[in-house]
């Protein structure tokens, strides 16, 4: 079947690109590569677009009218970043995604996947959250992320398709396959940053908030293998309308996408210098703007209306982040 993507010259929409094609359906890339990869999209069906181009959007549908399903991954992603720029994260990430789903109502589209944050959740008292659990975002970015979830369901309720909102927890790693991973030079991700530390681009691991109510005191999150998490994406396209007869709902959903394991930073750096071999320079630091102590998935709710679960471990995640951050230097280039 085919998939349109849209971001899928970025980090995560790249991966599941590959895991579609992994399993005989053909993705089509819609990505104007503002943060993206040309090199991601090589050999795939590829509309170099905004999102907001309604025209050319529908040129896409004209083109390829039997597209099943659009997931729509395309959004500006930095944390720190949307506090110093919001204007640009609530253009981008909302009123261009506001465009996006009108020209896909228009062109009568079915089926929308969206990428959506666990950044959303309240704090809770044990750290694990359902997809019931108070809402509490805390950053612009995390905001835009709520209001589309909010404005994906009310317009599900009225237009053409219908909606899943799949919440990622923290995806780490890199497809297996060495295809893609992550490609910004200066990664805001924590396994970016301890593999930079690692392999001696950067000086220091930050450990950014050490002050949390967590067991010891650093940020407690939920990683997750980006192979799992494009994983799930195939199951919530080929699953789609299934997932909604088991469910009930009539046109919108909201799905935790995460392993159901809290592990704290410092966890993560322990596991890290295990695989790697050896301990790295590091450093406590006050957190970062915007950063919140964190929480893990109830990830029932994917097992039971997609048939997913996470099945690959934190090493193996690891383990491809490091060949991943060798691999890239000789297959991207930064200006
Ligand atoms: N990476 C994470 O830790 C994480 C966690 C939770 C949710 N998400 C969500 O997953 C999605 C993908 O994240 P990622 O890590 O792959 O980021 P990324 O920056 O690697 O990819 C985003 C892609 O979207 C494209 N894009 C951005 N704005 C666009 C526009 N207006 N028109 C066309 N293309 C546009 C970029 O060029 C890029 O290729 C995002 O929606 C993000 O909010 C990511």
């Amino acid at each position: 079947m085919k998939v349109l993507i849209t971001g899928g010259a970025g980090y995560i929409g790249s991966t599941i690109a590959s895991a579609l094609e992994d399993e005989g359906h053909r993705p089509i890339i819609l990505d104007s590569l503002v943060t993206g990869r040309r090199e991601f999209t090589s050999g795939r069906i590829f509309y170099p677009l905004d999102i907001a181009d309604g025209e050319g959007v529908k040129t896409i549908f004209q083109e390829h009218p039997d597209i099943h399903a659009v997931i729509h991954c395309a959004a500006f992603i930095v944390v720190p970043e949307s506090v110093e720029e919001p204007y640009s994260y609530y253009e981008n990430n909302v009123v261009k995604s506001l465009s996006l789903f009108k020209t896909l109502d228009e062109v009568g589209c079915r089926r929308i996947v969206f990428s959506s944050s666990a950044s959303i959740y309240d704090m809770v008292p044990d750290f694990m959250v359902t997809e019931e659990a108070p809402l509490k975002p805390s950053s612009p970015y995390a905001r835009t992320k709520y209001m589309m979830e909010m404005i994906l369901k009310d317009l599900a309720a009225a237009s053409s398709f219908r909606g899943i909102a799949l919440r990622y927890f923290n995806p780490i790693g890199a497809d297996p396959a060495m295809r893609s991973g992550i490609h910004v030079k200066e990664p805001s991700h924590v396994l970016g940053k301890l593999v930079d530390v690692a392999l001696g681009k950067e000086p220091v691991f930050r450990i950014t908030g050490t002050g949390w109510p967590t067991r010891d005191g650093s940020g407690i999150r939920d990683y997750i293998h980006v192979w799992d998490l494009a994983r799930a994406h195939v199951k919530a396209v080929t699953g789609f309308d299934e997932a909604f007869r088991r469910s009930g709902a009539e046109n919108y959903l909201v799905i935790n996408l995460g392993s159901g394991k809290g592990v704290t930073v410092k966890e993560l750096l322990t596991a890290f210098e295990k695989v790697w071999g050896s301990a790295l320079p590091k450093e406590e630091a006050p957190p970062r703007p915007g950063d919140v102590a964190g929480a893990y998935a109830s990830a029932e709710k994917a097992l039971n209306l997609l048939d997913w679960r996470a099945e690959m471990g934190m090493e193996e995640a690891i383990e491809s982040a490091l060949r991943w951050g060798r691999e890239r230097e000789s297959r991207l280039s930064w200006d």
